[in-house]
């Protein structure tokens, strides 16, 4: 099977690692920043990270923030570079909801508010001209559930 390079996207308690545990923790290696805390050079790390599981021929998810263009730009070069498919997942990211389930975090787990604002101001859609070869959005409906449905940039932008 082809190995992927599944990149998240959405401000922080959007959903992401959560959506990781339960969609791909059985199939993929998680690669986040959040477990490079002490780290001196967290991206050097993380890009050493990525490139060892897909030399050892396992696919990937990158489970941060990936807020700008500059992030997820090295990311799909480095899925392509090792012959795997770059494939975002953007999730809801409506500033409310996270605000809320931040909230409800406990310990370190919870981020100032101003974090959040300070991502959704970084925040850029993502696009397929980025060069994912596949795009999906995520919803959290009210009972937990989470919705994935094809990347469409029109319903995306009505979001906020
Ligand atoms: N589908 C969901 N419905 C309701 N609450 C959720 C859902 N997914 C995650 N949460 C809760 O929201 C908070 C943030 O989720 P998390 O997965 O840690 O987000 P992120 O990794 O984007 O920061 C957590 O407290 C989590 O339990
Ligand atoms: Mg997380």
């Amino acid at each position: 099977m082809m190995k992927e390079v599944v990149i998240l996207i959405g401000l922080q308690a959007s959903g992401k690692s959560t959506f990781f545990r339960t969609q791909f923790a059985a199939t993929h290696v998680h690669v986040s920043k959040d477990l490079l805390r002490n780290n001196s050079r967290p991206a050097r790390r993380q890009r050493q990270l990525i490139e060892e599981a897909l030399l050892a021929g396992h696919s990937v998810v990158i489970d941060n923030t990936n807020a700008t263009l500059e992030e997820r730009a090295e990311l799909i070069q480095l899925a392509h570079q090792y012959l795997a498919s770059a494939i975002g997942y953007y999730f809801d990211s409506r500033p409310g909801g996270c605000l809320e389930r931040n909230r409800q975090r406990e310990g370190r787990e919870r981020v100032p508010d101003v974090a959040i604002f300070a991502t959704l101001k970084r925040l850029v859609r993502p696009s397929y001209d980025e060069g994912f070869e596949w795009l999906y959005y995520v919803s959290l409906e009210d009972d937990g559930a989470f919705v994935v449905s094809e990347w469409d940039a029109e319903e995306s932008v009505s979001e906020q």
